[in-house]
């Protein structure tokens, strides 16, 4: 058993973004040529207790050397007010010649990356016919400051930032950061959301919000929203816009914006296109002009199946992690 820590997989990330970028649009083009095999997340919650979870996301992704395995992440959202990360999580690799498991591998990194890696995909696929120069950041925790890290590799012309956040401590703390990170990056403080969504025509929003509170109402027209956290948008809103998910049977599911708007309307007409094919097909990859674009993704276990199989081949070769003799019982 390889073991994998958050060290090795900085080491073998850090500043790999075209890589991640790349391993996430394969995966996103082989599950839309259906070799992959995604059952539907598990959600494991508990007793009188609506705000914690952990999830569990097996899949299998039938690459030139296929791999298979499960990432088992956890959201308590209490965390960030005792100084720990909201998420957590660990990633089991198995062999696919003999089922065992080979590896174990820090996941939060994987998983912030993988999401990051998937909502800058989306923003350099469907194309505005400008580019866009500035995204508004809606929540100022981890999975954004990933977003930006990721657009900064994919859009060359990105050069301004305005976020908001309800804690102003944190938007204050995630600006502190950019500006030590990218000093080159102008950065600026919205006092609404409304004021965010209309200051770009690009928005990401990553908040830990359980239910919709949000309109595209502020936002202009031909603005690509990046609705990674799922349950901001109204399902009024949702079903005003163009719609490209990552896979309409998943992120139709658990009370997702796009779940709120399919029960409203009976049915998932208002879903335009996965990914996947838009990836596929370089004429479909642009925006809507005349209308808001909203990019859902519910983050599919292949992702972070394809990143944790390029963290495990480099850290391989690198020698990085720790070998663990005897973990499986030997032979018979
Ligand atoms: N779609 C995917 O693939 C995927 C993957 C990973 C995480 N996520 C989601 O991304 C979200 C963000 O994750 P994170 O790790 O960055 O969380 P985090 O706790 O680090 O940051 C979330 C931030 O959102 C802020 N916030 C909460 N409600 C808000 C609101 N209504 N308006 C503005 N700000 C608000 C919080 O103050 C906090 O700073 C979570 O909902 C998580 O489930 C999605």
């Amino acid at each position: 058993m390889l073991i994998l820590g958050a060290e090795d997989v900085h080491q073998v990330l850090d500043g790999a973004e075209k890589d991640v970028l790349e391993a996430v649009r394969r995966a996103y083009v082989l599950h839309d040529q259906g070799r992959t095999a995604l059952p539907h997340s598990v959600f494991l919650r508990f007793p009188d207790d609506r705000r914690n979870r952990i999830i569990g996301l097996p899949a299998y992704l039938g690459d030139e050397t296929p791999v298979g395995g499960v990432k088992w992440v956890s959201s308590f959202p209490g965390n960030v007010a005792a100084g720990l990360r909201r998420a957590s999580a660990a990633i089991i690799m198995n062999s696919m010649a003999t089922g065992m498991p080979e590896a174990f591998v820090e996941g939060s990194v994987i998983s912030a990356r993988r999401t990051a890696a998937s909502a800058a995909l989306a923003a350099a696929t469907l194309t505005a016919r400008t580019p866009d120069t500035g995204v508004s950041l809606v929540g100022c925790g981890v999975i954004n400051f990933e977003v930006l890290r990721f657009l900064r590799a994919a859009l060359p012309d990105l050069a301004e930032v305005t976020l908001f956040d309800l804690d102003q401590d944190r938007a204050r703390a995630f600006a502190d950061r950019c500006g030590g990170q990218w000093p080159d990056l102008k950065v600026s403080s919205a006092g609404t959301a409304d004021e965010a969504l209309a200051a770009h025509r690009l928005v990401s929003l990553a908040t830990t919000a359980a239910t919709p509170y949000l309109t595209t109402e502020a936002c202009r027209p031909g603005t690509l929203v990046l609705h990674l956290s799922l349950r901001d948008l109204t399902a009024d809103s949702v079903l005003a816009a163009v719609n490209v998910v990552d896979d309409a049977d998943h992120v139709c599911r658990e009370a997702t914006s796009l779940h709120l708007a399919e029960q409203r309307t009976g049915g998932r007409d208002f879903i335009q296109a996965p990914i996947g094919a838009v990836l596929a097909d370089a004429d479909a990859g642009r925006r809507a002009e005349d209308r808001v674009t909203v990019f859902s993704p519910f983050g599919l276990g292949v992702l972070d199946l394809a990143v944790a199989d390029l963290v495990r081949r480099r850290a391989e070769a690198l020698s990085l992690g720790t070998r663990l003799p005897g973990f499986l019982p030997a032979p018979d």
